[in-house]
């Protein structure tokens, strides 16, 4: 199929090994702020702190929000800096992403524009969820169909879904109405196949992972700026920028890992009372 990339597991026991990192809120300007923390900054700060963990993986998921601003340098600028980990590279829109330049531009920076990647017993599944100039997703029927094709194409391999907006309630009344809205859809589709084990996300910039339905629902905290869980207004959490490190099993059981920094040079402003 068209989009698909196969990719042979690093690791000789099978085991597959994946980086997750998400929303980043690059600028063109690279001492861009976003409330306060200098995304750039705290994203080389957590690429570093990979590199020193030497942990190796297979690949790179990043979920959406590349961009605060729009721009070709801001994309230029994640793609040269996510290159020091020597990994391939797959992402997806977010609501703060230009998709369409994305899937134009990319390739040719050496992030790769695939949206199906076989790696083992395991597909990742990449969906589009951006509403263009708007906070909520809403996932089009084109691509809940793209999903079904590649689940029915490879009936034995185990399915990650991977999509920016998380398409659950998160009990922040604010966050809440920047869902996916079109949730239940989303979900009525996925349960019909019971390959698909995880559905991972970003958008909330906080730590969920819930099992809803046998489908076990996962999101990961911002390498930039983290809210507050639960918090009915809106709210940022001083905790350091963070990233997630999954590990596959060929029969389908699933481990992760949440890390952060842990240091304070990236707190936000706390008196700004939305973004
Ligand atoms: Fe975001």
């Amino acid at each position: 199929m068209e989009d698909q990339c196969l990719l042979k597991p690093r690791s000789a026991d099978g085991q597959l090994r994946v980086l997750q990192i998400t929303d980043t809120h690059l600028f063109a300007d690279e001492n861009g702020d976003l409330l306060g923390v200098k995304t750039a900054q705290s994203f080389n700060a957590v690429l570093e702190e990979f590199q020193k963990q030497n942990i190796d993986f297979d690949f790179v998921l990043m979920t959406g929000d590349i961009s605060q601003d729009y721009s070709v340098e801001s994309y230029q600028r994640f793609a040269n800096m996510i290159k020091c980990l020597n990994k391939p590279v797959f992402f997806l829109p977010g609501n703060h992403d230009d998709g369409p330049l994305m899937y134009r531009i990319f390739n040719r920076l050496g992030v790769s524009t695939a949206r199906n990647i076989i790696c083992g017993n395991w597909q990742f599944i990449l969906l589009n969820s951006e509403v263009y100039g708007v906070a909520h997703g809403w996932v089009q029927r084109d691509q809940l169909e793209y999903a079904e094709r590649c689940v029915e194409e490879h009936p034995n391999l185990h399915s990650v879904v991977c999509i920016h907006h998380l398409p659950l309630l998160v009990g922040s009344d604010w966050l809440d109405t920047q869902t996916l809205h079109n949730q239940d859809e989303f979900h009525v589709f996925m349960q019909r196949f019971p390959a698909v084990k995880l559905v991972l996300s970003g958008h909330v910039h906080q730590e969920v992972d819930v099992i809803r339905q046998n489908i076990r629902y996962i999101a990961t905290p911002s390498t930039s700026i983290q809210f507050v869980p639960k918090s009915r207004d809106f709210a940022l959490d001083s905790k350091g920028p963070g990233w997630r490190y999954f590990s596959f099993s060929k029969d389908g059981s699933i481990d992760t890992v949440v890390c952060r920094l842990n240091t304070d040079r990236f707190r936000p402003r706390m008196d700004v009372g939305g973004y």
